[in-house]
Protein backbone atom coordinates (compact mmCIF):
# COMPACT_ATOMS: atom_id res chain seq x y z
CA UNK A 1 0.00 0.00 0.00
CA UNK A 2 1.21 3.28 -0.77
CA UNK A 3 1.27 5.39 2.41
CA UNK A 4 -0.15 9.36 1.96
CA UNK A 5 3.87 10.90 1.74
CA UNK A 6 4.48 8.50 -0.71
CA UNK A 7 1.79 9.65 -3.26
CA UNK A 8 2.92 11.18 -6.45
CA UNK A 9 0.37 13.24 -6.32
CA UNK A 10 0.98 15.20 -3.26
CA UNK A 11 5.10 15.12 -3.93
CA UNK A 12 4.19 17.47 -6.67
CA UNK A 13 3.19 20.27 -4.60
CA UNK A 14 5.52 19.74 -1.50
CA UNK A 15 8.45 20.30 -3.84
CA UNK A 16 7.35 23.36 -4.91
CA UNK A 17 6.28 25.00 -1.50
CA UNK A 18 9.83 25.01 -0.20
CA UNK A 19 11.56 27.33 -2.94
CA UNK A 20 8.52 29.51 -2.33
CA UNK A 21 8.78 29.29 1.53
CA UNK A 22 12.37 30.26 0.94
CA UNK A 23 11.54 33.59 -1.10
CA UNK A 24 8.73 34.08 1.41
CA UNK A 25 11.77 33.93 4.31
CA UNK A 26 13.73 36.30 2.45
CA UNK A 27 11.35 38.75 2.01
CA UNK A 28 9.81 38.97 5.70
CA UNK A 29 13.32 39.23 6.41
CA UNK A 30 14.07 41.98 4.39
CA UNK A 31 10.51 44.05 5.38
CA UNK A 32 11.34 43.49 9.08
CA UNK A 33 15.08 44.99 8.07
CA UNK A 34 13.79 47.74 6.37
CA UNK A 35 10.81 48.00 9.02
CA UNK A 36 13.28 48.65 11.49
CA UNK A 37 15.52 50.94 9.80
CA UNK A 38 12.68 53.29 9.28
CA UNK A 39 12.17 53.06 13.13
CA UNK A 40 15.33 55.15 13.39
CA UNK A 41 13.75 58.45 11.48
CA UNK A 42 11.81 60.26 13.92
CA UNK A 43 9.10 61.85 11.50
CA UNK A 44 6.37 59.35 11.98
CA UNK A 45 7.89 58.20 15.57
CA UNK A 46 7.71 61.28 17.89
CA UNK A 47 8.04 58.37 20.93
CA UNK A 48 11.29 57.17 19.44
CA UNK A 49 14.27 56.10 22.16
CA UNK A 50 16.87 57.21 19.29
CA UNK A 51 16.63 60.92 19.14
CA UNK A 52 18.14 61.94 22.86
CA UNK A 53 17.36 65.71 22.91
CA UNK A 54 19.44 66.20 26.30
CA UNK A 55 21.07 65.16 28.68
CA UNK A 56 19.25 62.52 30.73
CA UNK A 57 18.38 60.56 27.21
CA UNK A 58 21.58 60.80 26.14
CA UNK A 59 22.95 58.96 28.33
CA UNK A 60 20.53 56.18 28.28
CA UNK A 61 21.02 56.41 24.78
CA UNK A 62 24.65 56.10 25.45
CA UNK A 63 24.20 52.73 27.43
CA UNK A 64 21.94 51.32 25.05
CA UNK A 65 24.30 51.37 22.13
CA UNK A 66 27.18 50.13 24.48
CA UNK A 67 25.53 46.97 25.21
CA UNK A 68 24.01 46.73 21.30
CA UNK A 69 27.59 46.76 20.49
CA UNK A 70 29.20 44.46 23.14
CA UNK A 71 26.19 42.03 22.53
CA UNK A 72 27.09 42.41 18.49
CA UNK A 73 30.32 41.62 18.48
CA UNK A 74 29.32 38.34 20.93
CA UNK A 75 26.90 37.28 18.68
CA UNK A 76 29.31 37.57 15.63
CA UNK A 77 32.17 36.14 17.25
CA UNK A 78 29.93 32.84 18.20
CA UNK A 79 27.66 32.76 15.13
CA UNK A 80 30.72 32.97 13.20
CA UNK A 81 32.53 30.50 15.23
CA UNK A 82 29.98 28.26 14.64
CA UNK A 83 29.46 28.21 11.12
CA UNK A 84 33.70 27.48 10.49
CA UNK A 85 32.71 24.57 13.56
CA UNK A 86 30.27 23.21 10.85
CA UNK A 87 31.77 23.09 8.00
CA UNK A 88 35.82 22.36 8.68
CA UNK A 89 35.00 19.85 11.06
CA UNK A 90 31.28 18.26 9.06
CA UNK A 91 31.35 14.50 8.49
CA UNK A 92 32.55 13.48 5.16
CA UNK A 93 31.08 10.83 5.55
CA UNK A 94 34.85 8.75 4.89
CA UNK A 95 34.38 5.23 5.97
CA UNK A 96 35.64 3.91 9.69
CA UNK A 97 36.60 7.84 10.59
CA UNK A 98 36.52 8.00 14.35
CA UNK A 99 34.64 9.64 16.79
CA UNK A 100 35.94 12.82 17.70
CA UNK A 101 36.95 13.87 21.27
CA UNK A 102 34.90 14.22 23.47
CA UNK A 103 35.38 17.88 25.68
CA UNK A 104 32.98 16.79 28.51
CA UNK A 105 33.91 17.51 32.13
CA UNK A 106 36.78 19.80 30.63
CA UNK A 107 37.43 22.09 33.63
CA UNK A 108 39.93 24.30 31.95
CA UNK A 109 37.72 25.14 29.36
CA UNK A 110 34.17 25.38 31.32
CA UNK A 111 35.89 27.74 33.73
CA UNK A 112 37.13 30.18 30.28
CA UNK A 113 33.70 30.38 29.15
CA UNK A 114 32.70 31.03 32.37
CA UNK A 115 34.51 33.92 33.01
CA UNK A 116 34.43 35.62 29.97
CA UNK A 117 30.70 36.37 30.18
CA UNK A 118 30.84 37.31 33.87
CA UNK A 119 33.76 40.24 33.39
CA UNK A 120 31.95 41.26 30.03
CA UNK A 121 28.72 41.85 32.48
CA UNK A 122 30.84 43.39 35.08
CA UNK A 123 32.05 45.96 32.81
CA UNK A 124 28.67 46.57 31.37
CA UNK A 125 27.54 46.92 34.79
CA UNK A 126 29.91 49.73 35.98
CA UNK A 127 28.66 52.34 33.60
CA UNK A 128 25.13 50.91 33.65
CA UNK A 129 24.75 51.14 37.90
CA UNK A 130 26.54 55.15 37.66
CA UNK A 131 23.63 56.23 35.45
CA UNK A 132 21.21 54.72 37.09
CA UNK A 133 22.29 56.55 40.01
CA UNK A 134 23.49 59.69 38.67
CA UNK A 135 19.18 59.48 36.70
CA UNK A 136 17.24 59.26 39.45
CA UNK A 137 16.36 62.28 41.82
CA UNK A 138 17.24 65.90 40.82
CA UNK A 139 19.73 68.55 41.24
CA UNK A 140 18.57 70.79 44.56
CA UNK A 141 18.47 73.70 42.56
CA UNK A 142 16.75 72.72 39.53
CA UNK A 143 13.14 74.64 38.91
CA UNK A 144 10.24 72.49 40.44
CA UNK A 145 7.22 71.44 37.94
CA UNK A 146 4.81 69.10 39.86
CA UNK A 147 3.58 66.70 37.84
CA UNK A 148 0.05 64.92 39.04
CA UNK A 149 -1.31 61.50 36.82
CA UNK A 150 -5.10 61.53 36.22
CA UNK A 151 -7.27 59.02 34.65
CA UNK A 152 -6.26 60.21 31.49
CA UNK A 153 -4.31 63.27 31.64
CA UNK A 154 -1.16 65.16 33.31
CA UNK A 155 -1.42 67.98 35.51
CA UNK A 156 1.51 70.32 35.63
CA UNK A 157 2.17 72.93 38.83
CA UNK A 158 4.36 75.59 39.23
CA UNK A 159 4.49 76.20 43.16
CA UNK A 160 7.68 78.81 42.52
CA UNK A 161 5.41 80.96 39.81
CA UNK A 162 1.80 79.88 41.16
CA UNK A 163 0.51 78.31 37.43
CA UNK A 164 -1.33 75.21 37.00
CA UNK A 165 -1.89 74.28 33.64
CA UNK A 166 -2.51 70.42 31.94
CA UNK A 167 -1.31 68.78 29.21
CA UNK A 168 1.43 70.90 27.59
CA UNK A 169 4.46 70.81 30.13
CA UNK A 170 6.32 74.21 29.13
CA UNK A 171 9.94 74.32 30.35
CA UNK A 172 12.96 76.34 30.13
CA UNK A 173 15.76 74.83 27.30
CA UNK A 174 18.94 74.64 28.53
CA UNK A 175 17.95 73.78 32.33
CA UNK A 176 17.20 70.78 34.94
CA UNK A 177 13.61 71.14 35.80
CA UNK A 178 12.44 68.19 38.28
CA UNK A 179 9.35 66.35 37.88
CA UNK A 180 8.26 66.15 40.76
CA UNK A 181 5.45 63.33 40.78
CA UNK A 182 2.49 61.76 41.86
CA UNK A 183 -0.52 60.32 41.07
CA UNK A 184 -4.44 61.43 42.20
CA UNK A 185 -5.59 57.84 41.49
CA UNK A 186 -3.91 55.22 40.17
CA UNK A 187 -0.17 54.45 39.27
CA UNK A 188 0.69 55.96 35.83
CA UNK A 189 4.02 56.00 34.09
CA UNK A 190 5.48 59.60 33.06
CA UNK A 191 7.52 59.27 29.72
CA UNK A 192 9.13 61.57 27.35
CA UNK A 193 11.63 59.82 25.92
CA UNK A 194 13.46 62.35 24.27
CA UNK A 195 14.45 63.97 27.40
CA UNK A 196 14.49 60.66 29.66
CA UNK A 197 13.62 57.56 30.59
CA UNK A 198 10.19 55.95 32.51
CA UNK A 199 9.63 56.82 35.97
CA UNK A 200 6.06 55.59 38.09
CA UNK A 201 3.86 58.37 39.42
CA UNK A 202 2.44 56.62 42.89
CA UNK A 203 -0.65 57.58 44.45
CA UNK A 204 0.50 58.52 48.08
CA UNK A 205 4.23 58.85 47.13
CA UNK A 206 6.33 61.36 45.55
CA UNK A 207 9.31 60.46 42.96
CA UNK A 208 11.72 62.53 40.87
CA UNK A 209 12.23 62.79 37.15
CA UNK A 210 14.77 65.16 36.06
CA UNK A 211 14.01 66.80 32.34
CA UNK A 212 16.37 68.75 30.63
CA UNK A 213 16.33 69.82 26.85
CA UNK A 214 19.21 70.97 25.17
CA UNK A 215 17.11 73.18 22.50
CA UNK A 216 14.11 74.76 22.00
CA UNK A 217 11.42 72.32 20.98
CA UNK A 218 8.69 70.25 21.53
CA UNK A 219 8.54 66.68 22.77
CA UNK A 220 5.86 64.03 22.65
CA UNK A 221 5.61 61.59 25.50
CA UNK A 222 2.92 58.78 26.85
CA UNK A 223 1.75 57.30 30.29
CA UNK A 224 3.73 53.78 30.37
CA UNK A 225 1.66 52.23 33.01
CA UNK A 226 -1.57 50.44 32.11
CA UNK A 227 -3.99 52.53 33.96
CA UNK A 228 -7.74 52.07 32.65
CA UNK A 229 -9.39 52.21 29.64
CA UNK A 230 -7.83 55.23 28.11
CA UNK A 231 -4.98 54.49 28.98
CA UNK A 232 -3.38 54.78 25.53
CA UNK A 233 -4.89 58.44 25.16
CA UNK A 234 -3.38 59.19 28.03
CA UNK A 235 -0.60 61.90 26.34
CA UNK A 236 1.84 64.44 27.34
CA UNK A 237 3.83 67.27 26.03
CA UNK A 238 6.64 69.12 26.66
CA UNK A 239 7.55 72.72 25.05
CA UNK A 240 10.80 73.78 25.53
CA UNK A 241 11.03 77.16 25.15
CA UNK A 242 14.26 80.29 25.20
CA UNK A 243 14.39 80.88 28.90
CA UNK A 244 13.75 84.39 27.88
CA UNK A 245 10.08 83.22 26.48
CA UNK A 246 9.35 81.14 28.85
CA UNK A 247 9.65 84.07 31.65
CA UNK A 248 6.80 85.72 29.12
CA UNK A 249 5.05 82.37 29.23
CA UNK A 250 4.94 82.73 32.58
CA UNK A 251 4.22 86.29 33.28
CA UNK A 252 1.05 85.25 30.31
CA UNK A 253 -0.11 82.24 32.58
CA UNK A 254 0.23 84.26 36.05
CA UNK A 255 -2.57 86.65 34.66
CA UNK A 256 -6.24 85.76 35.38
CA UNK A 257 -8.68 85.54 32.77
CA UNK A 258 -10.93 88.35 31.54
CA UNK A 259 -14.51 88.15 32.70
CA UNK A 260 -16.45 88.14 29.87
CA UNK A 261 -19.28 91.17 29.85
CA UNK A 262 -22.73 90.66 29.19
CA UNK A 263 -24.26 90.84 25.64
CA UNK A 264 -20.53 89.17 23.84
CA UNK A 265 -20.54 85.98 21.94
CA UNK A 266 -18.04 84.99 25.16
CA UNK A 267 -20.45 85.78 27.62
CA UNK A 268 -22.82 83.32 26.38
CA UNK A 269 -20.29 80.77 26.55
CA UNK A 270 -19.40 81.38 30.04
CA UNK A 271 -23.23 81.23 31.23
CA UNK A 272 -22.98 77.35 29.53
CA UNK A 273 -19.65 76.44 31.57
CA UNK A 274 -21.38 78.03 34.61
CA UNK A 275 -24.95 76.33 34.52
CA UNK A 276 -24.32 73.25 32.74
CA UNK A 277 -21.89 71.44 34.98
CA UNK A 278 -18.61 72.17 33.63
CA UNK A 279 -17.80 74.85 36.77
CA UNK A 280 -18.53 71.13 39.13
CA UNK A 281 -14.61 70.10 38.26
CA UNK A 282 -12.91 72.84 36.36
CA UNK A 283 -11.07 76.16 37.98
CA UNK A 284 -10.90 79.44 36.08
CA UNK A 285 -9.77 81.98 37.60
CA UNK A 286 -11.09 85.48 36.40
CA UNK A 287 -9.89 89.30 37.03
CA UNK A 288 -12.95 89.33 38.93
CA UNK A 289 -12.17 87.48 41.92
CA UNK A 290 -15.63 86.92 43.03
CA UNK A 291 -16.67 85.24 39.74
CA UNK A 292 -13.73 83.18 39.63
CA UNK A 293 -14.39 79.20 39.63
CA UNK A 294 -12.05 77.93 42.11
CA UNK A 295 -12.55 73.71 42.65
CA UNK A 296 -10.40 72.70 46.01
CA UNK A 297 -7.26 70.81 45.38
CA UNK A 298 -8.62 67.88 47.62
CA UNK A 299 -11.93 67.62 45.45
CA UNK A 300 -12.29 65.74 42.06
CA UNK A 301 -11.33 67.77 39.36
CA UNK A 302 -10.08 68.71 35.54
CA UNK A 303 -7.90 70.90 34.10
CA UNK A 304 -7.65 74.37 35.08
CA UNK A 305 -9.23 75.90 31.83
CA UNK A 306 -7.56 79.58 32.80
CA UNK A 307 -5.57 79.56 29.72
CA UNK A 308 -7.12 76.47 27.82
CA UNK A 309 -6.26 78.24 24.51
CA UNK A 310 -3.14 78.91 24.91
CA UNK A 311 -2.39 74.86 24.86
CA UNK A 312 -1.96 73.27 21.67
CA UNK A 313 -3.39 69.75 22.66
CA UNK A 314 -6.28 68.71 25.35
CA UNK A 315 -8.04 65.99 26.09
CA UNK A 316 -5.09 63.84 27.25
CA UNK A 317 -3.15 65.72 24.98
CA UNK A 318 -4.83 62.94 22.48
CA UNK A 319 -6.47 65.87 20.07
CA UNK A 320 -6.42 67.13 17.73
CA UNK A 321 -5.52 64.50 15.84
CA UNK A 322 -3.32 65.04 13.04
CA UNK A 323 -5.07 66.82 10.14
CA UNK A 324 -8.25 67.96 12.51
CA UNK A 325 -8.72 71.99 13.00
CA UNK A 326 -8.59 72.52 17.14
CA UNK A 327 -12.24 73.89 16.60
CA UNK A 328 -13.52 70.52 14.81
CA UNK A 329 -11.84 68.38 17.69
CA UNK A 330 -12.89 70.65 20.71
CA UNK A 331 -16.46 70.29 18.72
CA UNK A 332 -15.91 66.32 19.03
CA UNK A 333 -14.73 66.62 22.39
CA UNK A 334 -17.56 68.72 23.89
CA UNK A 335 -20.43 66.78 22.17
CA UNK A 336 -19.55 63.53 24.04
CA UNK A 337 -16.28 63.03 25.84
CA UNK A 338 -16.53 59.33 26.61
CA UNK A 339 -16.87 58.85 23.06
CA UNK A 340 -13.54 60.09 22.15
CA UNK A 341 -11.67 58.75 25.80
CA UNK A 342 -13.66 55.85 26.51
CA UNK A 343 -14.01 56.13 30.31
CA UNK A 344 -13.90 59.32 30.81
CA UNK A 345 -14.92 60.98 34.04
CA UNK A 346 -15.83 64.17 31.80
CA UNK A 347 -19.60 62.92 31.09
CA UNK A 348 -21.72 63.93 28.48
CA UNK A 349 -23.37 66.48 28.81
CA UNK A 350 -26.58 66.53 26.22
CA UNK A 351 -24.86 69.93 24.94
CA UNK A 352 -26.62 71.44 22.07
CA UNK A 353 -24.98 72.53 18.98
CA UNK A 354 -25.78 76.28 19.79
CA UNK A 355 -24.05 75.72 23.69
CA UNK A 356 -21.29 73.88 21.99
CA UNK A 357 -20.66 76.85 19.49
CA UNK A 358 -20.54 79.13 22.27
CA UNK A 359 -18.14 77.23 24.58
CA UNK A 360 -15.95 77.13 21.82
CA UNK A 361 -15.99 81.00 21.56
CA UNK A 362 -15.64 81.64 25.25
CA UNK A 363 -12.77 78.40 25.54
CA UNK A 364 -10.80 80.05 22.62
CA UNK A 365 -11.07 82.84 24.13
CA UNK A 366 -9.40 82.29 27.72
CA UNK A 367 -5.83 82.52 26.09
CU1 LIG B 1 -1.84 56.67 32.97
CU2 LIG B 1 -1.52 54.79 31.56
Amino acid sequence: MVGRWDSPYDAVPMVRLRPRLTRLAALVGVTVLLASCSLIEIQDAPLTTFEPAGPNAERIDGLFWLVFWIAAAVFVLVMGAIIVMVFVFRDRGKDGAEEPKQLHGNAKLEVIWTVIPALILAAISVPTVSAVFELTGCDSDSMVVEVVGHQWWFEYNYPEQGIDTANVMVIPAGQEVCAVMTSADVLHNFWIPALHGKRYMVPGQITELRLESYEPGEFWGQCAEFCGLSHSLMRARVLALEPSDFETWVAEQQEPAALPSEGTPEYDGYQVFASKGCAQCHTVRFDDDSASNIVPREAFNGPDLTHFASRTVFAGASLPQEGQTFDAALREWLADPPNVKPGSFMPNLGLTSQEIDDLIVWLRSNK
